[in-house]
């Protein structure tokens, strides 16, 4: 088995392992809505056997971000029908990535409200906006209720996304962002049923997982974590210990698959503060997505050796929207131009070159 075996998601068999992984690319200039850009990014990559959508937001709460796009209008879901149908016009395969960025976030693009976090505890650093960077803000910890209200403002999107023509959709518990907030002890003080212990930690996630399966069916649903990040200011006591008792209670599920950031930027880490990609491939039963600074030769030695069932790739599949091929005639590959990530125009996003 290599990355161009199929595999079985959920109720779908899918043509290759090389999955695009989600980007936030910054496109959606007017409103947050996806546009006729966005299409034509999006389609360029359908030959991935699944394509992961960039973060989107479940409200303007949960924005953290310029021009990144939402799933919570009808102007958003009309926006959205544009990209799945011209994936699927190609073949593709897409998920939409569900997104509340919590305290990550500021007052400017909040129209004058805080941040929202488990606890009030400020991130250090600065965040950008649309008015320079600025530091970021001590957030205000959610109530009880307003985390209910939240767990059902997903479960809107999830069925949003299915209205737009998405496949499935993937709920994002990852890189320091609102989900990932309720996981980590270091963020989350609180002493409601919703912190304290890793079981308490992880119910808003479970909470959502719950909502969002009993909605558009397990088998449509994925998850995304990052057990070893960093990013967004997260620290945790013991990421060994609580991620296994979430990977082990996502056993429960059914889930068409787990998505796991196994390193950030190239740079692989190990020691006691890792969640190696062995230890949740240990405990977790179903479909395992990893991802982090993975090329062709790794992704096929780690599908080769059963370490995990599809890898994600994400530089790559910015760079070249033909990978896979690329991957199959063993071609050179374009080189990513960081300095167009986050732009707001067609170069450095649909303009990279196939073979
Ligand atoms: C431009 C850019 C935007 C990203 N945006 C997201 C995002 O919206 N959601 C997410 O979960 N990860 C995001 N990531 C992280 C990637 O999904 C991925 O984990 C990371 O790039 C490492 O994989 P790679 O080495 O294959 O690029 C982003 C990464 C990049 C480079």
């Amino acid at each position: 088995m290599d990355l161009f075996s199929p595999i079985k998601i959920g109720n779908y068999t899918l043509k290759n392992r090389i999955f695009m992984a989600p980007m936030t690319r910054c496109r959606s200039v007017q409103d947050n809505v996806p546009n006729d850009l966005m299409a034509t990014y999006y389609a360029q990559r359908a030959s991935a056997g699944l394509i992961i959508s960039e973060a989107t937001q479940i409200s303007t709460q949960g924005i953290g971000y310029p021009c990144t796009p939402g799933i919570h209008t009808a102007q958003q879901v009309e926006g959205w029908k544009k990209v799945t149908q011209a994936v699927h016009d190609k073949d593709g395969k897409i998920f939409l990535q569900l997104w509340h960025v919590g305290r990550i976030s500021h007052s400017a693009y909040l129209d004058g409200e805080l941040p929202v976090a488990p606890s009030a505890i400020k991130p250090t650093g600065e965040v950008y906006t649309l008015e320079g960077m600025k530091e970021y803000e001590t957030p205000r910890a959610l109530t009880i209720e307003e985390i209910k209200k939240i767990v059902k403002t997903y479960t809107q999107c999830a069925r949003n996304a299915i209205e737009a023509g998405f496949d499935g959709v993937e709920i994002h518990s990852a890189n320091g962002y609102l989900l990932d907030q309720f996981l980590r002890d270091g963020t989350n003080l609180r002493e409601d049923e919703y912190g304290g212990n890793i079981e308490n930690r992880s119910r808003f996630l479970f909470d959502v997982i719950k909502a969002v399966t009993a909605e558009i069916g397990a088998e449509k649903t994925g998850v995304r974590l990052s057990p070893s990040g960093t990013f967004n200011d997260m620290t945790d006591s013991d990421p060994q210990k609580h991620f296994t008792y979430v990977c082990e209670k996502l056993n429960t599920f059914d889930l068409a698959y787990l998505h796991i950031i196994d390193a950030l930027e190239g740079d692989i880490k190990h020691g006691a503060n890792v969640v190696e990609l062995s230890m949740i491939r240990d405990v977790y039963k179903g479909v395992l997505i990893t991802n982090g600074a993975y090329d062709k030769e790794r992704g096929d030695a780690v599908i080769e050796n059963d370490q995990a069932d599809a890898v994600a790739f994400g530089v790559l599949f910015l760079a070249n929207p033909d990978l896979p091929e690329r991957f199959q005639t063993n071609s050179e590959l374009n080189e990513a131009d960081p300095g167009t990530f986050y732009t707001q125009d067609e170069k450095g996003y649909t303009d990279y070159p196939v073979l």
